[in-house]
Protein backbone atom coordinates (compact mmCIF):
# COMPACT_ATOMS: atom_id res chain seq x y z
CA UNK A 1 0.00 0.00 0.00
CA UNK A 2 2.64 2.35 1.00
CA UNK A 3 4.89 1.41 -2.54
CA UNK A 4 1.71 1.95 -4.27
CA UNK A 5 1.28 5.53 -2.78
CA UNK A 6 4.86 6.24 -2.83
CA UNK A 7 4.57 5.51 -6.38
CA UNK A 8 1.90 7.73 -6.89
CA UNK A 9 4.18 10.48 -5.18
CA UNK A 10 6.84 10.33 -7.13
CA UNK A 11 4.47 10.06 -10.69
CA UNK A 12 2.75 13.79 -9.17
CA UNK A 13 5.69 15.43 -8.00
CA UNK A 14 7.28 14.16 -11.44
CA UNK A 15 4.05 15.97 -13.31
CA UNK A 16 4.43 19.20 -10.70
CA UNK A 17 8.36 19.84 -12.06
CA UNK A 18 7.79 19.07 -15.55
CA UNK A 19 4.69 22.20 -14.97
CA UNK A 20 7.30 24.24 -13.20
CA UNK A 21 10.00 23.74 -15.59
CA UNK A 22 8.17 25.10 -18.45
CA UNK A 23 6.72 27.88 -16.95
CA UNK A 24 9.74 28.86 -16.00
CA UNK A 25 11.31 28.53 -19.61
CA UNK A 26 8.46 30.83 -20.59
CA UNK A 27 7.61 28.36 -23.35
CA UNK A 28 5.77 29.71 -26.30
CA UNK A 29 3.27 27.09 -25.77
CA UNK A 30 1.91 24.45 -28.43
CA UNK A 31 -0.45 25.58 -31.55
CA UNK A 32 -3.61 24.78 -29.26
CA UNK A 33 -6.46 27.57 -28.83
CA UNK A 34 -5.44 28.70 -25.47
CA UNK A 35 -7.41 30.11 -22.62
CA UNK A 36 -6.46 33.09 -20.74
CA UNK A 37 -4.11 32.31 -18.39
CA UNK A 38 -5.44 34.13 -15.66
CA UNK A 39 -9.34 32.90 -16.28
CA UNK A 40 -11.19 36.01 -16.49
CA UNK A 41 -13.17 36.14 -18.92
CA UNK A 42 -15.95 38.30 -18.46
CA UNK A 43 -18.68 38.66 -21.37
CA UNK A 44 -19.39 42.28 -22.07
CA UNK A 45 -20.93 44.43 -20.59
CA UNK A 46 -20.76 43.44 -16.86
CA UNK A 47 -20.13 44.91 -13.76
CA UNK A 48 -17.38 44.29 -11.38
CA UNK A 49 -14.25 41.97 -12.17
CA UNK A 50 -12.01 41.24 -9.90
CA UNK A 51 -8.62 39.78 -11.38
CA UNK A 52 -5.33 38.99 -9.61
CA UNK A 53 -3.48 42.55 -10.62
CA UNK A 54 -7.03 44.60 -10.70
CA UNK A 55 -9.40 44.35 -7.69
CA UNK A 56 -11.19 46.96 -7.79
CA UNK A 57 -11.73 46.95 -11.59
CA UNK A 58 -15.24 48.13 -12.50
CA UNK A 59 -16.64 47.83 -16.22
CA UNK A 60 -18.00 51.15 -17.55
CA UNK A 61 -21.41 52.17 -18.38
CA UNK A 62 -22.60 51.78 -22.24
CA UNK A 63 -24.18 55.34 -21.60
CA UNK A 64 -23.14 58.49 -20.42
CA UNK A 65 -19.62 59.63 -20.23
CA UNK A 66 -17.15 57.79 -21.25
CA UNK A 67 -14.74 56.49 -18.01
CA UNK A 68 -11.03 57.69 -19.28
CA UNK A 69 -7.65 56.57 -18.21
CA UNK A 70 -5.94 58.81 -15.93
CA UNK A 71 -2.37 57.36 -16.69
CA UNK A 72 -2.97 58.71 -20.17
CA UNK A 73 -2.50 62.19 -19.26
CA UNK A 74 -0.64 63.83 -22.05
CA UNK A 75 -0.27 67.20 -24.38
CA UNK A 76 -3.27 67.61 -26.49
CA UNK A 77 -0.82 68.78 -29.20
CA UNK A 78 1.50 66.15 -28.25
CA UNK A 79 1.55 63.97 -31.17
CA UNK A 80 1.88 66.81 -33.83
CA UNK A 81 4.82 67.78 -31.65
CA UNK A 82 7.14 64.79 -31.63
CA UNK A 83 7.72 63.83 -34.99
CA UNK A 84 6.42 62.12 -38.62
CA UNK A 85 7.21 58.94 -38.87
CA UNK A 86 8.18 56.04 -36.69
CA UNK A 87 8.94 52.52 -36.53
CA UNK A 88 10.51 52.24 -32.97
CA UNK A 89 11.21 54.77 -30.13
CA UNK A 90 14.95 55.32 -28.44
CA UNK A 91 14.17 55.00 -25.49
CA UNK A 92 16.36 54.17 -21.95
CA UNK A 93 14.29 51.99 -20.03
CA UNK A 94 12.40 48.68 -21.45
CA UNK A 95 9.15 50.54 -22.14
CA UNK A 96 7.46 48.40 -25.41
CA UNK A 97 4.20 49.34 -27.38
CA UNK A 98 1.60 46.11 -28.26
CA UNK A 99 -0.62 47.68 -31.27
CA UNK A 100 -3.59 45.50 -32.75
CA UNK A 101 -4.60 46.42 -36.63
CA UNK A 102 -8.09 46.27 -38.10
CA UNK A 103 -10.64 45.46 -35.53
CA UNK A 104 -12.76 46.17 -33.37
CA UNK A 105 -13.66 41.86 -34.17
CA UNK A 106 -17.29 41.04 -32.30
CA UNK A 107 -15.52 37.95 -30.41
CA UNK A 108 -11.55 38.75 -31.10
CA UNK A 109 -11.30 42.12 -29.75
CA UNK A 110 -13.53 41.77 -26.38
CA UNK A 111 -11.26 38.33 -26.07
CA UNK A 112 -8.40 40.06 -26.45
CA UNK A 113 -9.15 43.13 -24.01
CA UNK A 114 -9.59 40.50 -21.30
CA UNK A 115 -6.44 39.37 -21.70
CA UNK A 116 -5.04 42.53 -21.32
CA UNK A 117 -7.13 43.80 -18.55
CA UNK A 118 -6.06 40.30 -16.22
CA UNK A 119 -2.71 41.49 -17.02
CA UNK A 120 -3.16 45.24 -16.57
CA UNK A 121 -1.25 45.94 -19.55
CA UNK A 122 -2.27 49.17 -22.03
CA UNK A 123 -2.32 48.63 -25.92
CA UNK A 124 -2.99 50.45 -28.73
CA UNK A 125 -5.53 49.55 -31.30
CA UNK A 126 -5.21 50.82 -34.99
CA UNK A 127 -9.13 50.49 -35.88
CA UNK A 128 -10.70 50.38 -39.10
CA UNK A 129 -13.69 53.11 -39.18
CA UNK A 130 -16.22 50.49 -40.96
CA UNK A 131 -15.80 48.11 -38.05
CA UNK A 132 -15.86 51.12 -35.45
CA UNK A 133 -19.60 51.47 -36.79
CA UNK A 134 -20.39 48.38 -36.47
CA UNK A 135 -19.09 47.50 -33.05
CA UNK A 136 -19.26 50.64 -31.29
CA UNK A 137 -19.56 49.25 -28.08
CA UNK A 138 -16.26 47.59 -28.45
CA UNK A 139 -14.42 50.74 -28.98
CA UNK A 140 -15.92 52.34 -25.93
CA UNK A 141 -14.78 49.23 -23.98
CA UNK A 142 -11.26 49.96 -25.13
CA UNK A 143 -11.27 53.60 -24.48
CA UNK A 144 -12.67 53.20 -21.46
CA UNK A 145 -10.61 50.51 -20.45
CA UNK A 146 -7.48 52.72 -21.05
CA UNK A 147 -6.08 51.81 -24.06
CA UNK A 148 -5.50 53.81 -27.27
CA UNK A 149 -7.10 54.16 -30.58
CA UNK A 150 -5.36 54.81 -33.55
CA UNK A 151 -6.76 55.70 -37.14
CA UNK A 152 -6.31 53.12 -39.48
CA UNK A 153 -8.04 54.80 -42.27
CA UNK A 154 -12.29 53.53 -43.16
CA UNK A 155 -11.86 51.23 -45.72
CA UNK A 156 -8.76 49.52 -45.46
CA UNK A 157 -7.68 50.50 -48.87
CA UNK A 158 -4.16 51.39 -50.25
CA UNK A 159 -2.92 54.70 -49.42
CA UNK A 160 -0.48 55.12 -51.94
CA UNK A 161 -2.73 54.74 -54.97
CA UNK A 162 -5.20 57.16 -53.55
CA UNK A 163 -6.11 61.03 -54.06
CA UNK A 164 -5.28 63.08 -51.33
CA UNK A 165 -8.54 64.07 -50.90
CA UNK A 166 -9.64 60.16 -50.58
CA UNK A 167 -7.02 59.93 -47.97
CA UNK A 168 -8.79 63.02 -46.61
CA UNK A 169 -12.36 60.88 -46.99
CA UNK A 170 -10.37 57.94 -45.33
CA UNK A 171 -9.03 59.59 -42.23
CA UNK A 172 -11.83 62.00 -41.26
CA UNK A 173 -14.23 59.17 -41.91
CA UNK A 174 -12.50 57.29 -39.60
CA UNK A 175 -12.22 59.67 -37.18
CA UNK A 176 -15.58 60.74 -37.20
CA UNK A 177 -16.42 57.44 -36.34
CA UNK A 178 -13.84 56.80 -32.87
CA UNK A 179 -15.40 59.94 -31.75
CA UNK A 180 -18.83 58.81 -32.10
CA UNK A 181 -18.21 55.09 -30.09
CA UNK A 182 -16.00 56.44 -27.90
CA UNK A 183 -15.98 60.41 -27.40
CA UNK A 184 -12.26 60.29 -28.34
CA UNK A 185 -9.95 61.32 -31.26
CA UNK A 186 -7.22 59.42 -32.52
CA UNK A 187 -3.40 60.44 -31.84
CA UNK A 188 -1.96 58.70 -34.65
CA UNK A 189 -2.10 57.12 -38.02
CA UNK A 190 -1.12 53.48 -39.24
CA UNK A 191 -1.47 53.32 -42.95
CA UNK A 192 -2.90 50.20 -44.27
CA UNK A 193 -0.56 47.70 -45.21
CA UNK A 194 2.16 50.34 -44.17
CA UNK A 195 1.64 51.95 -47.15
CA UNK A 196 2.42 55.74 -46.87
CA UNK A 197 4.04 57.91 -49.09
CA UNK A 198 6.88 60.77 -47.58
CA UNK A 199 4.73 63.52 -49.17
CA UNK A 200 1.61 61.94 -48.11
CA UNK A 201 3.05 61.78 -44.81
CA UNK A 202 3.73 65.60 -44.43
CA UNK A 203 0.67 66.78 -45.30
CA UNK A 204 -1.25 64.24 -43.58
CA UNK A 205 0.58 65.33 -39.83
CA UNK A 206 0.00 69.21 -40.61
CA UNK A 207 -3.05 68.63 -41.80
CA UNK A 208 -4.49 65.77 -38.81
CA UNK A 209 -1.47 65.81 -36.14
CA UNK A 210 -1.16 62.15 -37.08
CA UNK A 211 2.55 60.67 -37.02
CA UNK A 212 2.72 57.79 -39.21
CA UNK A 213 3.45 54.90 -36.90
CA UNK A 214 4.68 51.92 -38.46
CA UNK A 215 6.29 48.66 -36.79
CA UNK A 216 9.79 47.56 -35.76
CA UNK A 217 8.44 43.84 -34.87
CA UNK A 218 6.20 42.07 -37.02
CA UNK A 219 5.78 38.64 -36.67
CA UNK A 220 3.60 37.86 -39.68
CA UNK A 221 0.56 36.70 -37.77
CA UNK A 222 -1.62 37.81 -40.64
CA UNK A 223 -0.31 34.40 -42.60
CA UNK A 224 -1.64 32.48 -39.66
CA UNK A 225 1.59 30.64 -38.49
CA UNK A 226 -0.19 29.21 -35.64
CA UNK A 227 -0.25 31.17 -31.92
CA UNK A 228 3.62 29.42 -31.08
CA UNK A 229 5.23 30.69 -33.58
CA UNK A 230 3.68 34.29 -33.46
CA UNK A 231 4.64 34.00 -29.92
CA UNK A 232 8.05 32.93 -30.42
CA UNK A 233 8.30 35.71 -33.47
CA UNK A 234 7.59 38.83 -31.19
CA UNK A 235 9.65 37.02 -27.89
CA UNK A 236 12.79 37.07 -29.90
CA UNK A 237 12.86 40.10 -31.43
CA UNK A 238 11.71 42.83 -29.14
CA UNK A 239 13.44 45.33 -27.51
CA UNK A 240 13.45 48.47 -25.73
CA UNK A 241 11.44 51.11 -27.47
CA UNK A 242 9.39 48.44 -30.00
CA UNK A 243 6.48 48.88 -31.47
CA UNK A 244 5.02 45.47 -32.07
CA UNK A 245 2.64 44.60 -34.92
CA UNK A 246 -0.14 42.27 -34.20
CA UNK A 247 -3.81 41.88 -35.67
CA UNK A 248 -6.63 41.43 -33.14
CA UNK A 249 -8.83 40.73 -36.17
CA UNK A 250 -7.06 37.20 -36.58
CA UNK A 251 -8.19 34.59 -33.72
CA UNK A 252 -4.48 32.78 -33.78
CA UNK A 253 -3.08 36.17 -32.76
CA UNK A 254 -5.05 36.30 -29.52
CA UNK A 255 -4.70 32.79 -29.05
CA UNK A 256 -0.95 33.54 -28.97
CA UNK A 257 -1.35 36.15 -26.53
CA UNK A 258 -0.99 35.24 -22.98
CA UNK A 259 2.28 33.47 -23.53
CA UNK A 260 3.32 36.27 -25.37
CA UNK A 261 2.10 38.96 -22.87
CA UNK A 262 3.45 37.07 -19.91
CA UNK A 263 6.61 36.34 -21.80
CA UNK A 264 7.55 39.67 -22.13
CA UNK A 265 6.35 40.56 -18.69
CA UNK A 266 8.77 37.59 -17.84
CA UNK A 267 11.75 39.63 -19.61
CA UNK A 268 10.65 42.53 -17.50
CA UNK A 269 8.92 44.92 -20.49
CA UNK A 270 6.41 47.80 -19.21
CA UNK A 271 4.10 48.09 -21.75
CA UNK A 272 2.63 51.64 -22.75
CA UNK A 273 0.21 53.02 -25.79
CA UNK A 274 1.81 54.66 -28.43
CA UNK A 275 1.63 58.20 -27.56
CA UNK A 276 2.73 57.58 -24.32
CA UNK A 277 6.04 56.20 -26.14
CA UNK A 278 6.27 58.46 -28.37
CA UNK A 279 6.19 61.27 -25.74
CA UNK A 280 9.20 59.63 -24.10
CA UNK A 281 11.67 60.46 -27.04
CA UNK A 282 13.72 63.75 -25.97
CA UNK A 283 12.41 63.26 -22.64
CA UNK A 284 8.46 64.72 -23.73
CA UNK A 285 7.15 62.95 -21.09
CA UNK A 286 8.64 60.78 -18.03
CA UNK A 287 7.23 57.35 -17.74
CA UNK A 288 5.31 56.84 -14.61
CA UNK A 289 5.29 53.83 -12.64
CA UNK A 290 1.28 54.15 -12.67
CA UNK A 291 0.97 52.86 -16.36
CA UNK A 292 0.52 49.47 -14.61
CA UNK A 293 -2.13 51.16 -12.26
CA UNK A 294 -5.74 49.41 -12.35
CA UNK A 295 -8.01 52.19 -14.13
CA UNK A 296 -10.47 52.80 -11.47
NI1 LIG B 1 -4.33 46.71 -41.45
Amino acid sequence: MLTVLNRHMKRLFLALGLVLLSASLGSCGSDKPTSPALTTRVSWPSVTVKTPNNSGYRTPALSGPVPRNPDLDLRADCSKVVGISFTRVPVTDKYIAMTFDDGPHPQNTPRLLDMLRARNIKATFYVVGSNVDLYPQIVRRTVAEGHEIGNHSYTHGWFTKMSDSEIREELSRCRDAVGRAAGVQPRTLRPPYGGLLQRQREWVHAEFGYPTVLWSVDPLDWKRPGPSVVCSRILSSTTPGSIILSHDLHAPTVDAMPATLDGLLRRGFKFVTVSQLLAMQGGGITAQASVHAPVP
